[in-house]
């Protein structure tokens, strides 16, 4: 498992299915992270994990903060391995750890294993404009704003604005050293 300085992150485990699938309930925070909510049941949420662990190439974490699951964070299934590039994507699910600097502490420990153990090159994400939270946390690990993508996406009754934002390998090592 990967430690950071408040979180763990750990591969999801079938015991987690209830939780997350509990937290899973937050319509407001599942539509900041995926743009949507629609009805998934705890049945749909087994079978979706069972499909998925025949895949080889493993990159979804938990991320456990004082013994209980607040969220989950990946590297997206879409990596481009011959370009070194992957996407990332991070919810807090838990509103009790929102805000209170988990996100980036649970980012740092991803880009450390997706930089320095996975060998990625690039990292990126999108993100909605107006999730000022989210935007902050990421510029916090290192994220540099790339574009802004005009009412790409529908969110909560309107068309929203995108910000896409990326951190390359040498900017990660900078800031660390
Ligand atoms: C986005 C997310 C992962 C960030 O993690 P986090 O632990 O909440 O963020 P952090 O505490 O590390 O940093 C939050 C930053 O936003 C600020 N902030 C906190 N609450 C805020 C709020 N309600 N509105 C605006 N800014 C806020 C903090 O001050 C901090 O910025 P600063 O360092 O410049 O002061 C988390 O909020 C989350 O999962 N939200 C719900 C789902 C989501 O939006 N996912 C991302 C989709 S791309």
């Amino acid at each position: 498992m990967l430690r950071g300085e408040k979180v763990i992150l750990r591969p999801i485990e079938r015991e987690d299915l209830k939780r997350l699938h509990e937290l899973s309930a937050n319509v407001e925070l599942e539509m900041l992270a995926g743009g949507a909510w629609s009805p998934w049941s705890l049945a749909a949420v087994e079978k979706d994990f069972e499909k998925h662990l025949e895949e080889e190439d493993k990159s979804e974490f938990v991320i456990e903060a004082d013994g209980k699951v607040i969220g989950t964070t990946e590297l997206h299934r879409w990596k481009n391995r011959r370009a070194g590039t992957a996407g990332v994507g991070i919810g807090i699910y838990d509103p009790e750890y929102l805000g209170k600097g988990y996100g980036r502490d649970a980012l740092r420990v991803l880009l450390d294993w997706a930089f320095r153990i996975q060998n990625y090159r690039r990292i990126w994400l999108d993100t909605l404009a107006k999730n000022e939270r989210a935007v902050r946390c990421y510029l916090a690990v290192g994220f540099k704003q790339e574009g802004l993508l005009r009412q790409h996406e529908y969110h909560d009754g309107e068309y929203a604005d995108v910000v896409t934002m990326g951190i390359l390998r040498e900017e990660w090592e900078t800031q660390r050293a």
